[in-house]
Parts: structure tokens; sequence; C-alpha cells
């Protein structure tokens, strides 16, 4: 809850205010992530922080213009972006890129879900999941945090807690007997499940290096999970295999799964020693483009004035600074943000007090904690393409006044998978879903043209290419030639060759890899906008549209989609392949 009796203090002693302006940042922030309605109006975040209502709006002014909050009249929501922070640690901590296939592979031979989480707290922590898709499923999301004695992984990492941390543990069931600090537990009746037995169920869990969840956290739901041990013998995370009572019972989940839990944790640990000899998932780069240098920095206050806090914005450039694994000293710190010693140094200095770095026990390396998804990477993670790409719409259709979708490739049609009319009366009616021809359309045109040539030809060969009215492009090198320009121009322009009196304008979006996903247009009445216009006018707002969205995919897939060994796309392959529509959490 609200650190304004620390933050207060600290605005009294040199650089203390900047460092409370990043505190009261991450306290927006975290309040958000956790908040399940997935908003917060203005004045309920004033309550909740103690903060002065103008306070406030810099931070939400701040935190807006870096594309982590979202804004819709009294009300902020969190941005895909927030990802950034979770992105950051999970690369630093390596375990999705060298852990994460071997679980996927784990999880295909067991037909069972697998996930892996790291002790946090006195919780465990997800930070790969590779879940069935089964009707009974509980499915956390990478992010969640599950309180200890309530599950399988819980027990292992309690083996390790000296006094301290049980004392914390002891104080934590007393505050909080519900555990409604764990936003994913579901709540419970009767007796508190898991705490009375919990310390000899961590003794036995350090003996026999195995623990077991018999529907602990959710009725119904089994687990059965291994410890994972880095060189120094220290457990780095906890290796689970999770099922339901209508398939196993505790018991026979262990018999069936242990054998190869234990393979499998043993390929992880000689990962963990020897990372070269790792079957890596792609890893995506140390420096990711979410460290904003001083300069940009300094550019946006330019540009937002006052209301734009440096300091947040600085201390936030800091923790993504910190994604490289094995972490940053000071000097590397500072380096990579181009900021003064000083500024990094009570960035991070506030960001281990909040838990969110370590600086070891010497301060001279600084690594990101697993605390840092609260920071709304898994209230993120659940999110579909649909929902991801509307904002940007809303936006667009706001500056152009006229109706704006997306639309994936299905076979040999496009489908809307988000759309936002506008309100003028002559609008086309189109719904999220409709399907239309790829060849007669602009947006099919710009996803058959991000596909490899001959790939594109052969679809358009299979398809009917009727003539809709006299204008249609129906002939093979005619809209191979379309295709040819679309590639070089960066967008299609299609007048009226679906339905007189309706022109589109498409771009491409692309995923992380440069790989065409979706295509973005505006539609327009031809009475209402020549073609020219549309070039002219609209062509600038919607590739800038699509830039955001693809920043935004970028944010919520590097993770999602990497570990996974197949790494599917996170939504439909251009072919159509994936059924799985607009669902990110798909790629899992
Ligand atoms: C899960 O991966 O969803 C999971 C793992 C271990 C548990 C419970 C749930 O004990």
């Amino acid at each position: 809850m609200p650190r304004t009796a620390t933050t207060t203090a600290r605005a009294a002693v040199p650089g203390g205010e900047a460092v409370a302006t990043l505190e009261r940042g991450l306290t927006v922030v975290r309040l958000l992530a956790a908040e399940r309605s997935g908003r917060l109006s203005r004045a309920d975040l004033v309550r909740a922080t103690g903060l002065a209502r103008s306070s406030l709006d810099r931070v939400a002014a701040t935190l807006r213009h870096l594309g982590y909050l979202r804004a819709e009249g009294q009300d902020l929501l969190p941005a895909p972006r927030l990802m950034e922070f979770g992105n950051a640690y999970l690369a630093a901590s390596r375990i999705p890129a060298l852990l994460g296939p071997l679980a996927h592979r784990l999880a295909d031979r067991l037909d069972e879900s697998v996930s892996i989480s790291v002790p946090d707290r006195d919780g465990a922590r997800f930070v790969v999941q590779c879940p069935r898709r089964r009707a009974m499923a509980v499915t956390f999301q990478v992010g969640d945090l599950l309180p200890a004695e309530r599950c399988a992984p819980g027990a292992l990492f309690a083996a390790d807690w000296d006094e301290e941390q049980w004392a914390h543990w002891r104080r934590r069931l007393r505050t909080d007997p519900l555990a409604a600090g764990f936003l994913v537990v579901p709540p419970h009746r009767g007796a508190l499940p898991g705490a009375a037995d919990f310390e000899s169920r961590a003794r036995r869990a350090g003996q026999s290096g195995l623990a077991v969840d018999d529907q602990l956290v959710e009725p119904g739901l089994v687990a059965v999970a291994l410890p994972v041990t880095g060189p120094d013998g220290a457990i780095v995370c906890a290796l689970s295999v999770v099922s339901h009572t209508s398939r196993h019972t505790a018991d026979s989940l262990r018999k069936l799964a242990l054998p190869l839990l234990r393979t499998s944790a043993g390929a992880m640990e000689r990962a963990l020693a020897d990372p070269s000899g790792a079957d890596l998932a792609a890893e995506p780069p140390a420096v990711g483009p979410a460290v904003r240098g001083a300069a940009q920095l300094r550019a946006a206050k330019d540009e937002i004035g006052p209301e734009f806090l440096q300091s947040l914005a600085r201390g936030l450039s800091v923790l993504t600074s910190l994604r490289t694994p094995g972490g940053l000293t000071l000097t590397e710190a500072a380096q990579a943000t181009g900021l003064a010693r000083a500024t990094a140094r009570r960035a991070l200095l506030a960001l281990c007090d909040l838990g969110y770095a370590s600086g070891g026990s010497d301060m001279r390396r600084f690594t990101l904690q697993p605390r840092v998804l609260e920071l709304g990477y898994a209230a993120q993670a659940g999110l579909t393409f649909e929902r991801l790409a509307t904002p940007y719409l809303a936006d667009l259709v706001r500056r152009v006044h006229d109706s704006s979708s997306v639309a994936v490739l299905d076979g040999v049609d496009i489908r809307y998978v988000a759309r936002v009319a506008t309100t003028r009366v002559m609008g086309v009616d189109l719904a999220v879903g409709t399907r239309l021809p790829a060849s007669a359309t602009a947006m099919g045109r710009v996803l058959l043209a991000g596909m490899p040539s001959g790939q594109a030809a052969d679809l358009l060969a299979r398809s009917a290419r009727e003539p809709l009215n006299g204008r249609t492009l129906t002939e093979l090198p005619d809209l191979l030639a379309a295709l040819d320009r679309a590639r070089t121009d960066g967008f299609a322009l299609v007048d009226q060759e679906l339905e007189a009196g309706l022109r589109s304008l498409a771009v491409p979006v692309h995923d992380r890899a440069g790989d065409v996903v979706a295509a973005l247009n505006v539609a327009v009445h031809a009475a209402h906008r020549t073609s020219d216009d549309l070039r002219t006018h609209v062509l600038p707002e919607l590739a800038a549209t699509a830039r955001l969205i693809e920043d935004d995919l970028a944010a919520a897939t590097e993770w999602l989609s990497s570990a996974a060994p197949l790494g599917r796309p996170a939504i439909p392959a251009p072919d159509g392949t994936s059924g799985e529509e607009s669902d990110l959490r798909a790629v899992r």
C-alpha cells in the first residue's frame, strides 16, 4: 500500500524527491496491475496512494507518455508495454530461454501442464507456463504469485528458508490469513488450506527433494514439483507437473510424472551449469528496445513540459536496462541509460528498497528480482490481440473520422479480428469475425505481399477470384503485380474492387521477427475521400498506428512466443494454420 510515510521522509534528503517520485510511479503501476477490473479512476488512485491529485496527474501523464498506461475518461488502465519490465527480468534470469524449451518438451511427453516457478519472498511466482488446453484446466499466468503454503513449489522453496523468512511468513498468516494479498488465489471457505502442516511439509520436501500439492490452491488441482538447483547448489526454480483430479490423484500423478520430471530437472541443471550446450529458445537481445536514453527523456520533457517527471522516467529506464543476464554494475547501468552516476545510483537503490532489484551482499552488481513481474506482467499476459489493438484503432478513428480494422489471413480469406467503426452514418458495417476474399481487399493484399511470393501465388491460384463488380482484379498476373506494388510501397490501396463506393487503405503489422502477421486498414466511402486524400492524409496516421501496435505486440510476446520450442505466432500465421485466433496466450 501507499509508501507515503517513506516517501515524505525521503523528500528531505538530497535526491530524495527523485527517489520518492520513482516510488510513486511504481506504486501507481502496481495498484493498477493488481486491480481485477483492469482500471482505476484517478479519484480511486488518489485515495489509495495518498498522493495529491496534481501529483497523481503528473505521474499519470508521464506513464502515459511512456506508453505504460492508457486513459479512458477519468480512468487509468495498464497498457501492454508494462510487460517490458517483466520481460527484462525474464531475459536477465535466462530461465525461459534456457529452461523453457525443456519444460515444453516435458509437457508434450506427459501430455499434462508443466510450469516453472521461482521463489519470491513467501510465495512462488510463475516464470514459464506450458498449459495443455483442457476444459478442466486452471491456468495461472506467467507473473502470477501463489502463497508458498498453497502450492507444491512453495514447500521446496521453504525448505531453504531461514528463521527470518519463516517469521515473515508467520506474520503474513496473521495479517492476511485468507491470502487476499495474492491476487490469483481463489477464495476459500473453512480451515486455511496448507498453513497448519506447512512447516512439516517443507521439511519433508527438503529431505525428499519432491513436493506434492493435493488440491491446496484449488479443489481438483493436483501438482508434483521438483527443485532445480544452480551450479552453487542453491534452488533456482521449481519444475511442476499439474493435472486435475478428473484424470489423476496426487499419488497417480506422482507415479506417472516422476521419472520424466527427474530427467527434465537434471537436464535443466546441466543447462544452468553450462548454458553454451543448451537448446536455447531464441533469446531476445540483452538490450531491448525498452531502454530509453537520457536524450530521449529530455526530448519528452521538452514536449510534455512540467507534467513530465524525468526522475520517474529515468528510474524506469534504469529498471529496463537491467535485462542483461548477470545484472549490471552502477557504472554499466549509468552507461546503458546515459544517466549521471548519482542519478542511476539513486534509482538502483530505490529499486532495491522496493524489492524489484538486488545489489547482492556487496551492492556491486544489480540484478532484477521476480517481484518485477507484479508490475503488470501477469495482468497483461492474458491479453488478446483484439484488446491490444482496439484502443489504437479508436485513437486512429478519432483522428481520421473513418472506420479502422485489423484482419488476419485465414485460408484464402481475411478475417476481421478488431474493428472500430466511425459514427458516420455511411460507415461500412463489418463485425469482428467477418471474412472477405483476400484477393479483393487491401488488407488481404498486404497480408499476401508479406508471404513468400511463391506461397502467395499458390494461394491466389486456389482462391475463387470472383468479379465482385466491374473493377475487381481477377487475373493472376494483375493480382501478382498488385502484390509487388504493395511490397514496394508498404501499403495497399483497393479502390471500389470489393464494393462500389468503398475504398480501403491497408498497411502490414509485423511481429517481433519482422513477419507480417496482420493488416490494419482505414475504409472510407468513396464520396468522402479520394485515393489521393487517403495516401496523403490517412497513410501517415495508419503507419504510425501500425508501429504502436507492433511495439505492444513485441512487448506482449517476447517470452510468450520464444519459450515455446515451435514458436507459434501470437496471432494466426499468415497462412491461417493456427486456429487460435487472436489470443496472445495461444503461443504457450
Ligand atoms: C501451475 O503451474 O499452475 C501450478 C503448479 C504447482 C502448483 C499449483 C499450480 O502446486
